[in-house]
């Protein structure tokens, strides 16, 4: 791993950043909370859990793809390519990937959650010391700029697996998707993983799990804001909930509130009716189609799609 890891934002800026996000969300009409917020150690620790669930297909399908294709995926990037993996975790996926990589390949994790990014990084850097691994600390979200000195004149591709432009709203992704577009400017590729439209008790069963991990995910939330921020939230009084809304074709998850009831942040109170949700993230299912079209939109030409049997996961990739 490179001497100097790159920061971007300091912790004060981090909390305040959160602060304000959390205070602006809850005042909306119909409350929410930035899902980028789950990523604190412990959230961290249960997503990787999450992914472990019986019920939770899309990990597990995604490298079942991974494992029959990642050659041809490879041969797609090609050699002497620069791999840059926004959300990037602890991921088996990306492991795989790495060990099929080609010649002169290096490795740019980004990630809010700094000390699990720095973490994983050291650990991927011990496993493959042929490939340069630089973690960048950043919120793939507001930009991603490679500062200069990681610019080495290789040829980038983004990877960006688990289906998490499927989190964003369809405007927000393809804007992500356009920075992802400029950033592997002038000739580089998309290495993606989308959900597709399935069965809807498959997918409720997803995000609601019987152990309860992703409910405990969720609240999560609500122990950062009171850990983190002096937030008064009684977390007895709230349960997580997730719903298929056909019509934006998403997953929706929401923390309810269970009576009617105040919440204090700092010097700000939220009021809850009894049955009022927090929404706090979406998962989008998209057909191959419509994927692609989104993909076109931002200037990426689609060269292969790998599916699995079932058909429930999806990996793209795409070319400027
Ligand atoms: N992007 C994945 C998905 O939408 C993983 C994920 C993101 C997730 N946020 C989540 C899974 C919240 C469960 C709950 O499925």
């Amino acid at each position: 791993m490179n001497q100097h890891s790159l920061t971007t934002a300091t912790e004060a800026q981090a909390i305040e950043e959160f602060r304000s996000d959390v205070l602006q969300g809850l005042s909306q009409r119909c409350k929410q909370l930035s899902s980028k917020y789950f990523y604190d150690e412990e959230g961290s620790r249960l997503f990787d859990q999450i992914c472990e669930l019986d019920e939770y297909y899309v990990t597990r399908t995604e490298m079942q793809i991974m494992e029959r294709h990642v050659e041809e995926m490879a041969d797609a990037i090609g050699a002497n390519s620069m791999i840059i993996e926004p959300g990037a975790g602890s991921s088996l996926k990306t492991r795989l990937l790495l060990e099929h990589a080609a010649p002169g390949t290096s490795y740019v994790p980004i990630d809010i959650s700094r000390e699990h990014l720095f973490r994983c990084a050291e650990r991927i850097a011990l496993e493959f010391p042929q490939i340069n691994v630089t973690p960048l600390h950043a919120d793939f979200c507001q930009s991603i700029d490679l500062p200069p000195e990681a610019d080495n004149g290789q040829r980038r591709v983004v990877y960006f697996p688990g289906s998490t432009i499927g989190n964003f709203e369809v405007p927000l992704a393809q804007r992500i998707l356009e920075q992802i577009a400029h950033l592997v400017q002038p000739d580089g590729g998309l290495l993606i993983g989308f959900d597709l439209r399935k069965d809807v008790n498959v997918l409720e069963r997803a995000y609601d799990d019987r152990r309860g991990v992703t409910a405990a995910f969720n609240m999560n939330l609500l122990h950062r804001i009171n850990n983190e921020l002096g937030g008064t939230f009684d977390i007895e009084n709230f349960r997580h909930r997730a719903i298929f809304n056909d019509r934006a074709s998403r997953i929706e998850m929401h923390l309810i509130s269970e009576r009617e009831q105040t919440a204090r942040v700092g010097d700000h109170q939220f009021h809850f009716e009894k049955g009022e949700s927090i929404c706090t993230e979406y998962s989008h299912k998209y057909s191959i189609e419509d994927f692609s079209d989104l993909l076109e939109g931002v200037g990426f030409q689609e060269q292969q799609i790998w599916i699995d049997p079932r058909k429930y996961f999806a990996i793209g990739y795409y070319n400027l």
